[in-house]
């Protein structure tokens, strides 16, 4: 069966041969014609004048249009319609798209933008946390509060408090494909648009909204991205919007892509948060009561920032019972790109939140950061019985599959944590310049939208008359291996070999209503879908065959490329060509929505999550006490896939995950100057994890006990975003490396840069 095989990435030879197509590749119509931006100079204001002159006569322009030339609406928000695609008069960030340049090339569009002369009413800019808070700037009334027991108290009865406060820098995506569209103009009105997007349907509405055409005008096709990372969950919709009203038009094939450093100043990125936290405990380490406060820098417009900030929330108890809780999450508006999804969507932010205080606490009753931690678990799903009720998380959902005790000790013993933590010490004893440091975190991620109605997903299955198997579903394909992981699903279905399988681009045409393949559960919703229009086929051919055999159709297996019919045994490929012959319909759709949730998001109460994803690592570091500089010597990890439907790809998944989760927290820093320019806006001055900075040693597997107790597709766990988390384990070591150069608790701000850990060192030192 091809369920569980290592099988290689179905595109992993195109990749790295270069033939793997991206927007970019489709070779253009022959009068395509190319798009760029003339953005905002500044962070705030009015635009008093807007001569584009110098534009229109550049070399190779075709037309300019701004705001007042668009034919339908004026927005590309994927949620609260506060998003222009074009800017109105008020410019709120400094690289907000003015207007539009349709030009004969890429490079022609784009020096021409650069020409516009541009007036400004400067207004002042809210650019940080403190200024937004202080001019009350924000979205929703005010903050919003999820509580459980009474946390005040808790913490005032508490033999001993922690305090502290803590900045999370934001990330920038760094996809290696950059966004990118392509719209060619149909008969009529109709459209066909190339995009480079997690979400083709989202597309298709916007562009259907700015063309004021129905949603049956528009075609939208995904064939892969080269990664998203939730970046192009909603930022492809402003590139995607011009070239269909460029192509309108124009009535020509229109292109835009973002040159690196404009797709770094345009769009959104991770949300940068500061966590304030109060925690009271016993002599153990036992949490009794705590309490957060999320400041999310949200930028310029709402797009996804609220259930980002809601899952923030939703992740602050991360692996442990939390008996009493406040949490209070301020949603500011500044004037900076508008912050969106990004692998994690704010569970990340969090998480590092009680990682912080778990460390904070360890440190402070002089135990092993371990220790306190496990003291804190939730209970294990094995002891969970009649007498013995799962413990619940702040929000109200029963912990009843945790099985972190399992992972952790098993992970402890193979990383042979305690020992390598003595050797530690051991060298930090005798090397006063070089300072290691070792650190264990847990990840428990909830795995659902926390938006009920997006937990669904749609297939569309066809048998042809060889035996050949064609499918769309509604995920699309960024690199995770989610179609080569739902191939597999199909391939099981039918006793085929893999290679009988061919999905095809995702196409909005095929698969309607989909939702963005997001909240790491492409697999869980596409991969059930898949499977029961698989099963409706397979269930027609095995009528058929039981009649033509004169046997009951539970006597037909399908296995190893063929089908046993009582004492009778043909090709997939002759059963298929014997049903086609008998008029059986070959082709069919699939559907799945996920069971059993029920979430209320503005009390903050009800089960969000179907279920819960979990992994450990453990990270050693070494750092300069001179320099600050770093390196992750080693690190181990244990992660449960569940029952994997692809290990080769979950163990990418986890690698990957881990070094971009460890890049967040060590090396990638956004900096904004003081009126409001992003000065990080290409890998020259923005730090994203080489090769060369993996761990030197690099121990991945996924947990061998692995089973999802609920009823997901071959039992399997989502893999995409929860091990992006583990690298709070290199953030965590490091904390523990500056901690051994004095006393005080190190309170290391993200990102841990050298610059960073130096000063902390410094800090020990002298206090
Ligand atoms: N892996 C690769 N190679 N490229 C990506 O862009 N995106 C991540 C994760 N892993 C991403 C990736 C994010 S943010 C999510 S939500 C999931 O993949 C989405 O895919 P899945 O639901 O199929 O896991
Ligand atoms: Mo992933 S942040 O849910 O696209």
């Amino acid at each position: 069966m091809s369920i569980a095989k290592p099988l290689p990435h179905d595109a992993a030879r195109l990749h790295v041969t270069g033939q793997a197509r991206y927007v970019d590749d489709i070779p253009p119509p022959r009068d395509a014609l190319h798009l760029a931006f003339g953005l905002s100079e500044i962070a705030h204001g009015k635009i008093t004048k807007l001569d584009l002159g110098k534009v229109r006569a550049a070399p190779g322009v075709v037309a300019v249009l701004t705001a007042a030339d668009l034919p339908g609406a004026n927005d590309v928000s994927p949620s609260a319609h506060d998003e222009p695609l074009l800017a109105e008069g008020t410019v709120h960030y400094v690289g907000q798209p003015l207007f539009l340049v349709i030009a004969q090339t890429h490079l022609a569009a784009r020096k021409a933008a650069r020409l516009a002369t541009v007036t400004y009413d400067e207004h002042p800019a809210i650019l940080t946390i403190d200024e937004a808070m202080a001019a009350n700037s924000r979205f929703e009334d005010g903050p919003r509060v999820y509580e459980k027991g009474d946390s005040a108290t808790a913490i005032k009865d508490a033999p001993n408090t922690i305090e502290g406060s803590m900045e999370i820098g934001g990330q920038e995506h760094f996809y290696l494909e950059g966004q990118a569209a392509l719209a060619l103009p149909l008969e009529g009105d109709d459209v066909l648009v190339h995009s480079s997007t997690q979400h083709p349907t989202e597309i298709q509405h916007k562009v259907a909204e700015a063309l004021n055409v129905p949603m049956h005008a528009v075609r939208v096709e995904v064939r892969r991205m080269g990664g998203g990372f939730g970046g192009k969950e909603s930022q492809g919709n402003a590139l995607a919007v011009s070239c269909a009203v460029a192509a309108r038009l124009t009535q020509r094939p229109c292109k835009m892509r973002y040159d690196r450093d404009d797709d770094m100043i345009i769009t959104g990125k991770r949300h940068d948060f500061r966590i304030t936290y109060r925690a009271g405990f016993d002599d153990d380490g036992l949490l009794r009561g705590v309490e957060f406060v999320h400041y999310a820098r949200c930028g310029w417009a709402q797009d996804l920032s609220l259930p980002v900030a809601d899952r923030a929330m939703l992740h602050a108890d991360n692996a442990y019972h939390l008996p009493h809780a406040r949490i209070e999450s301020h949603r500011l508006k500044t004037n900076t790109q508008s912050a969106t999804a990004f692998r994690g969507f704010g569970g990340p932010q969090g998480m590092v939140g009680i990682e912080r205080v778990m460390d904070h606490i360890a440190h402070h009753l002089g135990y092993d950061p371990v220790e306190v931690r496990q003291r804190n678990f939730y209970t294990a799903s094995q002891q969970i019985s009649e007498t013995t009720k799962p413990q619940t998380t702040p929000y109200g959902q029963a912990v009843d599959d945790f099985v972190l005790h399992e992972i952790t000790e098993t992970l402890l013993a193979q990383s042979d944590y305690a020992a390598r933590r003595k050797a530690v010490a051991a060298w930090n004893a005798q090397n006063p310049v070089l300072k290691k440091g070792i650190a264990y975190t847990p990840v428990k991620f909830g795995i659902s939208f926390t938006l009920t109605h997006l937990n669904q997903a749609g297939a569309l299955v066809h048998v042809y008359q060889d035996g050949s198997i064609h499918l769309n579903h509604g995920g699309t394909e960024m690199g995770q291996g989610l179609f080569q992981k739902v191939a597999q699903v199909a391939a099981a279905s039918f006793g085929v070999d893999v290679e009988a399988v061919k999905i095809t681009a995702t196409d909005t045409g095929k698969v309607p209503n989909t939702s963005a393949t997001a909240a790491s559960s492409g697999s869980d919703l596409n991969g059930m879908a898949v499977q029961a229009a698989c099963d409706t086929i397979r269930e027609r051919i095995a009528e058929h065959l039981a009649q033509t055999h004169q046997t009951d159709p539970r006597r037909v297996y399908f296995e190893n490329g063929k089908v046993f019919v009582g004492d009778d045994e043909m090709t997939f490929a002759a059963a298929a060509q014997s049903a086609y012959q008998a008029r059986v319909s070959l082709s069919t759709t699939g559907f799945y929505k996920t069971p059993d949730l029920a979430w209320d998001r503005l009390k903050g109460q009800g089960r969000p999550f179907f279920y819960f994803a979990y992994g450990a690592a453990v990270t050693e570091v070494v750092i300069d006490t001179l320099t600050g500089e770093n390196r992750m010597l080693r690190a181990d990890i244990l992660h449960d896939a569940g029952t994997s439907l692809n290990p080769a790809l979950d163990i990418g998944q986890v690698e990957g995950g881990f070094v971009q989760g460890a890049g967040w927290l060590t090396t990638e820093e956004l900096i904004w100057d003081a009126k409001g320019r992003l000065r990080t806006h290409a890998p020259s001055t923005y730090k994203i994890p080489a090769c060369s900075d993996r761990p030197d040693i690099f121990n991945v597997s996924l947990w061998s006990e692995g089973r999802n107790r609920e009823d997901t597709i071959y039992r399997s766990k989502a893999v995409g975003e929860p091990p992006f988390m583990l690298g709070i384990s290199g953030f965590m070591a490091l904390s523990d490396a500056v901690a051994a150069c004095g006393d005080a608790y190190p309170a290391l701000d993200a990102p841990a840069t050298p610059e960073c850990v130096f000063n902390a060192v410094n800090r020990g030192r002298t206090s």
